[in-house]
């Protein structure tokens, strides 16, 4: 066949069109081969986690477990690390689940956030009938001993759980917890740092994903107070379960931000969201998106593998439907992760913030006294003891304090010991005129009745 001009520029055109069309289909294909392809993949490109809550007895379901190991990296106990699952009668732990979790995790390289060590919630029953001192005691003793048992597995501890007021209130939620004190809170973060240091510590909490509303500014307010004082909190957790009547807040990314921006890394920690299709995947395309944008915004955890695994199932929330197939609420998530790129890291940093007390323009030092409670039981002992403040402030205290032979002390928190001697930490040693201070410690064998002094600078 003659090639006439007009049939050379034809195939030359159809051969630039072929070229050009195989060009795109190359490129496409390298964009896709780049892009992630699973949730903890997708978002480890900007160094955050994909987290799933995880519960003991699904371990042997292998659907569940194929999609567990292939998509998430971080993992929840969902309620085996409770305060009923772990210690069902006082002094006697129980960590067989929470084992079988945390193995399983840790074998598949994955992390553990560790909930909950202390909440109003799914307490055993002994600890339900119990206030005052007795439960101040028997709480910090849960806290240092769940804290130790796992010290140095866990990624992130929620120290404690949903403390605040649903509504207009702002106040603290009136639990037995509550009732042994305002200070509650804080003594279980410090009893949390002293008994694994090298974990993040998180108040966790929900309903606080509004801006606006009178729970989240009342989180706020303690994140803050505890920042100002030193008390070691490190990040805040948003269990962020939305609904048709809790929809996610068009100020979702401001809360995040305005929180991280006290000094905290923020997490998502409980993400479910009820609905279906597009509308769903839209919402959790949202939520992605506000994490991705704040650089403090460490991962997102949802609450649940398949629908079928969820609290409300009714609700469809998850990501995977109750077969175990990817949603289109999966593919908006995975997409958003996507989007930020393996180039465009984002960095995430934990500061350690040190609280420098400037002693020039404190009071005159005074005078302190000692007093001691003590929760004794078969073969053990937590005591704590309250430094209080004579009628001047004081800026370091020492307690001098004797225990009987054969105890044995096994832990201690917000305090520093030498022998007999025990003195105040770096962020508890100002008292004011008339207020107090606490710190604990734990043991084997039998405290009996403790005589304290006090002396103060
Ligand atoms: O295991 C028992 C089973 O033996 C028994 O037959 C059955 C009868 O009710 O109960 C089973 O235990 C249930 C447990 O979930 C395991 O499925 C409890 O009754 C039930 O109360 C418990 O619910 C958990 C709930 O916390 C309790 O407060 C949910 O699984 C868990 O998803 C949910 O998680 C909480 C977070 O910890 C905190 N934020 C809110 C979130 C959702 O409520």
């Amino acid at each position: 066949m003659k090639l006439t001009s007009r049939s050379v520029s034809r195939a030359a055109l159809v051969s630039t069109v072929l070229t050009a069309v195989t060009l795109s289909a190359a490129a496409l294909v390298a964009t896709s081969a780049n892009a992630a392809t699973t949730l903890g993949a997708s978002a480890a490109q900007s160094d955050r986690y994909f987290g799933t809550a995880v519960a003991a007895f699904k371990l042997s379901d292998s659907t569940y477990v194929g999609i567990l190991n292939r998509e998430f990296t971080m993992v929840t106990p969902e309620n085996e690390m409770k305060i009923d699952a772990t210690e069902p009668t006082q002094g006697q732990f129980s960590f067989g689940n929470a084992d079988r979790i945390v193995n399983h995790a840790r074998s598949q390289g994955m992390r553990v956030r560790g909930h909950t060590l202390a909440w109003h919630s799914q307490q055993p029953s002994w600890m339900q009938g119990m206030e005052g001192s007795a439960l101040r005691s028997a709480i910090l003793n849960h806290v240092t001993q769940v804290a130790t048992y796992y010290k140095g597995k866990i990624y992130a501890w929620d120290v404690v759980n949903e403390a605040f007021e649903d509504g207009s209130s702002g106040a603290r939620r009136n639990s037995n917890l509550q009732r042994t004190g305002n200070d509650w809170i804080e003594a279980a973060f410090r009893a949390a740092r002293a008994a694994d240091p090298g974990a993040k510590l998180c108040y966790n909490d929900y309903n606080t994903d509004d801006w606006t509303h009178a729970k989240t500014q009342a989180v706020y307010r303690m994140v803050q107070d505890f920042k100002s004082r030193g008390v070691p909190i490190d990040c805040v957790g948003f269990q962020s379960h939305f609904n048709p009547q809790s929809p996610v807040p068009s100020n979702y990314q401001t809360t995040l931000q305005n929180f991280a921006n006290l000094g905290v890394d923020v997490q998502i920690t409980e993400l479910d969201i009820e609905g279906s299709g597009t509308t769903q995947a839209s919402n959790y395309e949202r939520v992605t998106k506000a994490c991705l944008a704040v650089t403090r915004c460490n991962g997102i955890t949802v609450w649940g593998i398949r629908d079928s695994d969820s609290w409300r199932a009714s609700g469809t929330p998850l990501l995977f439907d109750g077969s175990g197939n990817k949603k289109p609420a999966y593919t908006a998530v995975l997409d958003a992760l996507n989007s930020v790129g393996p180039t465009s890291t984002t960095t995430t940093t934990t500061t350690t913030t040190t609280t420098t007390t400037t002693t020039s323009s404190d009071p005159v030092p005074g005078g302190c006294t000692a007093t001691t409670s003590v929760n004794q039981w078969n073969g053990g002992f937590v005591v704590t003891v309250r430094v209080t403040a004579g009628s001047t402030a004081i800026r370091s205290w020492t307690v001098t304090l004797a225990l009987p032979s054969g105890t044995t002390v096994t832990g201690v928190w917000n305090v520093q010991r030498s022998g007999n001697q025990w003195s105040n930490v770096s962020y508890n040693g100002n008292v004011a005129a008339g207020q107090y201070t606490e710190f604990g410690f734990q043991g084997t064998g039998t405290a009996g009745t403790l005589s304290p002094t006090c002396t103060a600078a």
